[in-house]
């Protein structure tokens, strides 16, 4: 039977009944499609595809047009998943005309189910111009990669009691604006624990703690493929880099050694052709 994809109602209702909602990044079809068919509730393509995909050092060269090209091919191989699209820097900060504008590309040109921008109150009026044009907008606070420079590097939030306050504060600010759940980043697991207790919308984990209503990791970091940095809150499940190293450095020796191609990965003339052909080179 094919998988059911999630509504804002069923993750809604997950929350209400504590049903963890697990979701990773995707960036490629191969990837979002081992996604579904494992059976992931939802896939971001966010925008660490920057790091992930394009080898920049941070997120914020990445583009819409990178962003939106990304979204099309998980949203073709995922079908049956809820899909978020990450809003790249520069893509919601110059004006709330801007940023819906680029929040429906997201939805004609690649069939997205919700957008996620980073930031608390200084976002809070873009997140409700895109929530009133009947849109679905994830909030992200905490550590917001797209601030990295601003909050002095990639570094956990709200570890002081005003800190943690700030992003409480700036949670209750984009839930009033209508922001229909919130990822959290990089906070301590009590933090997280008050917000996702205050809060009526789903609040989701990434590095924030087991106190929330669902985790997300990025994929690269999930399968062992990334090998830049490590963040603290990152497990692995696989070597996907190990192998592809192994496979390369075999590949490599084979053909060297010429073990590679075999007998078995040639095609064969057809039965009486090779004489004919021998024929034919006499003439
Ligand atoms: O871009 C991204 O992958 C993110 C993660 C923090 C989930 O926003």
């Amino acid at each position: 039977m094919a998988k059911k994809k999630l509504s804002v109602i069923d993750l809604q209702k997950m929350k209400e009944k504590k049903e963890q909602v697990v979701w990773i990044t995707a960036y490629d079809f191969i990837t979002a499609q081992l996604a579904e068919q494992a059976g992931m509730d939802m896939i971001l393509v966010g925008d660490s595809l920057g790091m992930c995909i394009y080898g920049y050092d941070g997120t914020i060269p990445v583009t819409m047009e990178q962003c939106i090209y990304h979204c099309e091919a998980v949203r073709r191989a995922a079908p049956n998943t809820f899909v978020i699209g990450d809003m790249p820097f520069g893509s919601y900060q110059i004006s709330t005309e801007e940023a819906v504008s680029n929040a429906i590309r997201f939805h004609k040109e690649a069939n997205v189910d919700a957008v996620k921008l980073e930031g608390g109150q200084r976002v809070a009026e873009v997140v409700r111009a895109i929530a009133d044009s009947g849109m679905l907008v994830m909030g992200h606070l905490g550590l917001t990669p797209q601030s990295s420079n601003a909050l002095g590097g990639f570094k956990a939030q709200g570890r002081t009691a005003e800190t943690a306050m700030a992003v409480v504060e700036d949670a209750r600010i984009i839930y009033e604006a209508g922001a229909f759940s919130i990822l959290i980043e990089a906070v301590p697991p009590e933090v997280t624990k008050i917000i996702r207790d205050e809060m009526p919308i789903p609040i989701y984990s990434i590095g924030a703690g087991i106190h929330a209503d669902g985790q997300v990791m990025i994929v690269s970091d999930l399968v062992g493929h990334f090998q830049a940095f490590t963040p603290k809150f990152v497990k692995r499940y696989g070597n996907v880099a190990g192998e592809m190293s192994k496979s390369f450095e075999s590949y490599i020796n084979e053909v060297k050694e010429g073990q590679f191609p075999g007998e078995e990965h040639a095609y064969r003339m057809i039965d009486g052709e090779l004489p004919k052909l021998m024929e034919l080179l006499k003439k």
